[in-house]
């Protein structure tokens, strides 16, 4: 039996794995090795899975499906949560007809009759409160969706939500990882001239503590690998690599494992999304739930990150 760690997600009452496995490369599997890698996520804990209707056009949903062999006897093993309301390349539509045709779609290529969890995937500049509002209603009534949430959303857009939802936003997620933190470094520099005081998410990661709506980082990897300081080979030989090669000895785990265990430290209860499709960096991710960083060896990374302090 594993003992990955949980959460409760928002005020859904699900109780989750503090680290969700991202479906958005998966097609770049092979059948065979992606049956191997869900088979080996469910044995380490990880059975919560974050899709969206847009990722390859449908065919990461349809494909996972084919892989887990999805049927009624085996859904009960998984977590799933997906994501609508981008229409590519035409626009953003929180529609209540769109927000319904949507998860029909994903319910089908999912070969389900349920999502655990829906997200609004990317603000709709023309969105209608009460219209979210009555999708919702129908898709709760009609047992299609247990709970429901956004990302990328500001303080603002989601109090106006709630003002018209009858159902808790459980999560919202957002760009975050330790190179690029900006959610945490602004409100760290909130009053300095000189620093990165600029305020664009309007205090997201305070507002979702205060309401209780769980913070799930996406792309917690990629712009570390993108510094090349997690990716082979590592051109930075001080600064952030250093530090978590260092942190890496301490802790007994690789520095893919720290870099998702500094994102597990924060206080807002975070639920990073992990992206990779590979078996090492996923047993990686599981093992970032066993770590707990000392305060001060978050800060030391968040300083090798070149994240400022006042
Ligand atoms: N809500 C949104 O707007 C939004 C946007 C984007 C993504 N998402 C969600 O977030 C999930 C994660 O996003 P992401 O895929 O960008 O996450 P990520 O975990 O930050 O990045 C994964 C990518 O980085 C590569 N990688 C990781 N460590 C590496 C290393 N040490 N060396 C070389 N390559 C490495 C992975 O390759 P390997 O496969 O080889 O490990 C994979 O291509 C997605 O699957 C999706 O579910 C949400």
């Amino acid at each position: 039996m594993n003992t990955m760690k949980k959460l409760t997600l928002g005020a859904s009452g699900l109780q989750v794995p503090v680290v969700a496995v991202g479906c958005m490369r998966i097609t770049g599997l092979d059948a065979a090795a992606a049956a191997r890698f869900i088979g080996t996520a469910l044995e380490l804990g990880l059975n919560f899975f974050d899709h969206a209707d847009i990722y390859g056009d449908g065919e990461c949903e349809r494909f996972f499906a084919e892989a887990a062999q999805m049927s009624p006897s085996l859904r009960g093993k998984f977590f799933i949560q997906s994501k609508c309301g981008i229409r590519k390349g035409v626009c953003y539509d929180f529609s209540k007809e769109h927000i319904l045709r949507s998860v029909d779609g994903i319910l089908s290529r999912l070969r389900t009759d349920y999502l655990d969890v829906l997200l609004l995937h990317r603000p709709d500049a023309l969105m209608e409160p009460d219209e979210v509002a009555a999708a919702f209603d129908a898709l709760a009534a009609s047992g299609k969706v247990r709970a429901f949430g956004v990302s990328n959303q500001t303080p603002g857009t989601m109090e106006l939500l709630r003002r018209s939802l009858r159902q808790p936003i459980v999560a919202n997620q957002l760009q975050l990882s330790i190179t690029n933190a900006s959610l945490i470094e602004r409100s760290l520099n909130m009053n300095m001239t000189d620093g990165p005081a600029v305020d664009r998410d309007g205090g997201t990661l305070d507002y979702c503590r205060l309401n209780g709506i769980t913070v799930q980082p996406w792309s917690p990897l990629r712009h570390v690998v993108d510094h090349r300081v997690l990716a082979e080979p590592v051109v930075e030989t001080e600064g952030l690599s250093v530090k978590l090669a260092e942190m890496s000895e301490k802790y007994s785990a690789d520095p893919t494992a720290i870099a998702i265990a500094w994102l597990l430290r924060h206080p807002a209860g975070m639920m990073p999304v992990v992206g990779t499709t590979n078996e090492g960096r996923l047993r990686s991710a599981a093992k970032a739930a066993e770590i707990v960083l000392s305060r001060e060896d978050w800060y030391a990374l968040y300083l090798a990150a070149a994240h400022r302090l006042p």
